[in-house]
């Protein structure tokens, strides 16, 4: 007889693990499906997000930092060293020993929650009256479980370029830029978005030259226009050169790394050469292989799961989240929709309000936003008005030196509530947990304006910024 569980998860990652930690909490019987294997062979949880993205792409950027700071910046403090040396084999084993820990971290989770962990790769073999059968294969013997209730929670994978074979050594995409054995002299990036930009910073300030070659025209085009140009001017500071609305050629790999031929925004055809090149233009939902018609289930053209409002599917007692569904591909997106769908299977009745699902772009400075951009509430015909406030003129951010950016706070015109909040700054990653907050509970800008904020301290450009919508910022 097949083994039963109240709740199958297919994928391990934060969608995934978080669904099943949930569904554990609420007495389900709970199986989580996942055959990640690390470059040792070893089996995996986390997925993408512990083993080759948010996690170690951290990890690296705070070493990158740290030795930019060393190299560049201690002389502002009056600090002088000598000889600063990288040694990138010890900088890439700190970051594998962070994404061990936090793997294991998840093992041991899944213990204290009793939560089996079905090895191998799931797939759906039929439905009955008893449940959805899955088998699953590759460790070992295969086995069909049977599940009252599934949640698909695969994930993506990198999208690469037709011609062009990612090797994760001369041409990467994630997986490869995270482990590069040296810091490359030139270093080529297709696509400026979020892993071109974070990667191409870790490398640059390890010493890499870097050119990013951006399809569209417009640079961070969902991010509000005025961010976006502080971006654009903070980057090109740092050194990176962004190149936009160029056509990618031909990419030939030669004896002393890549060559890519692109005709740039003027229609003129270019070369760019490089020691290796990062592949970074998107993600592609994995459904391959899953044996979605067995239950009557199929993904739409570009490779997504069709779910409905609360993450079901046409099929009854299946759902599908993260990166697999609809909306941002996100980590914290997907754990949201996670805990959700384990509450709706219990019978509870939660909401996400996707609008109040925060961006951030871990460069330096960071950038991270809540809400509607200001081009957004132009498009929609919304009357609003908008208060900025500089972290140049926050006395926390001069005395740790990164003054660079600023808090953007866009509210209703007439009832003053907060409809979008963008930070451009050192720590807008955790800044933006406040704006998140005040949109969550509907929160005017006088609320933000009205509210201690401790001193000195970042989260004081919130409030000055609150203040400014109301034309009453007090430092400036
Ligand atoms: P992305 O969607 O952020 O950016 C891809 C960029 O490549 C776009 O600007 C696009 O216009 C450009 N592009 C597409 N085709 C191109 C071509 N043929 N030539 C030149 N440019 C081209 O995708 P990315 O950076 O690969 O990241 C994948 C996903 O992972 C994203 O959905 C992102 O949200 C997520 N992610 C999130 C992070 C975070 O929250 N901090 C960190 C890393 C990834």
């Amino acid at each position: 007889m097949s083994k039963e569980f109240d709740v199958v998860v297919i994928g391990a990652g934060p969608g995934g693990y978080i669904a099943a930690i949930r569904a554990a909490q609420l007495g389900k019987t709970v199986a989580c499906i996942e055959k990640w294997k690390n470059p040792a062979g070893a089996l995996k949880l986390g997925g993408t997000c512990l083993n080759m993205g948010c996690i170690p792409s951290k990890a690296l950027l705070a070493s990158s930092e740290e030795f930019e700071n060393a190299a560049k910046h201690l002389g502002d403090h009056g600090i002088s060293v000598s000889d600063v040396k990288l040694d990138v084999s010890k900088m890439l084993a700190r970051k594998d020993g962070i994404v061990e820990k936090m793997t294991k971290g998840i093992e041991f989770l899944f213990r204290k929650n009793k939560i089996t962990w079905l090895k191998g790769h799931g797939k759906f073999t039929g439905r009955n009256d008893a449940g959805v059968q899955i088998e699953v294969s590759g460790e070992g013997e295969t086995e069909v479980v049977t599940a009252k209730n599934v949640i698909i929670a695969t994930g993506s994978k990198a999208r690469h370029l037709p011609n062009i074979p990612v090797d994760n050594k001369l041409i990467a995409d994630n997986e490869g830029a995270l482990s590069f054995d040296s810091v490359p002299k030139k270093l080529a990036v297709i696509g400026a978005g979020v892993i071109g930009l974070e990667l191409g910073s870790v490398w640059r300030r390890l010493g890499a030259d870097v050119t990013v070659l951006e399809a569209l025209p417009q640079f961070l085009g969902a991010a509000d226009e005025a961010l976006a140009k502080e971006a654009a001017k903070q980057f090109k500071k740092q050194g990176l050169d962004i190149h936009l609305g160029v056509r990618i050629g031909e990419v030939k790999t030669t004896d002393n790394g890549v060559s890519i031929a692109y005709t740039d925004n003027a229609g003129n055809a270019q070369t760019l050469d490089a020691d290796r090149l990062i592949v970074s233009i998107g993600r592609v939902p994995n459904t391959d292989n899953l044996g979605l018609d067995a239950i009557g289930l199929a993904a739409d053209e570009r490779g997504f799961i069709p779910v409905d409002d609360h993450c079901a599917t046409k099929v009854p007692n299946v759902y599908a989240i993260g990166d697999v569904v609809r909306g941002p591909m996100l980590a914290h997106k997907a754990e949201d929709e996670g805990v959700a769908v384990a509450e709706i299977i219990d019978g509870q009745k939660p909401h996400i309000d996707y609008n109040c699902i925060p961006w951030v772009i871990y460069t330096e400075p960071e950038i991270a936003w809540v809400g509607k951009t200001e081009q957004q509430l132009k498009a929609e015909g919304r009357e609003y008005k908008t208060g900025q406030f500089p972290m140049m003129a926050n006395g926390r951010a001069l005395g740790i030196g990164k003054a660079e950016g600023f808090v953007k706070m866009i509210a209703d015109a007439k009832t003053d509530e907060i409809l979008g909040v963008h930070v451009i700054s050192a720590d807008a990653s955790d800044l933006i947990a406040e704006a998140v907050v005040a949109m969550e509970f509907k929160a005017a800008s006088e609320d933000i304006g009205r509210i201690c904020h401790p001193h000195p301290s970042l989260s004081e450009v919130m409030r000055e910024a609150a203040l400014a919508v109301d034309k009453r910022a007090l430092n400036m």
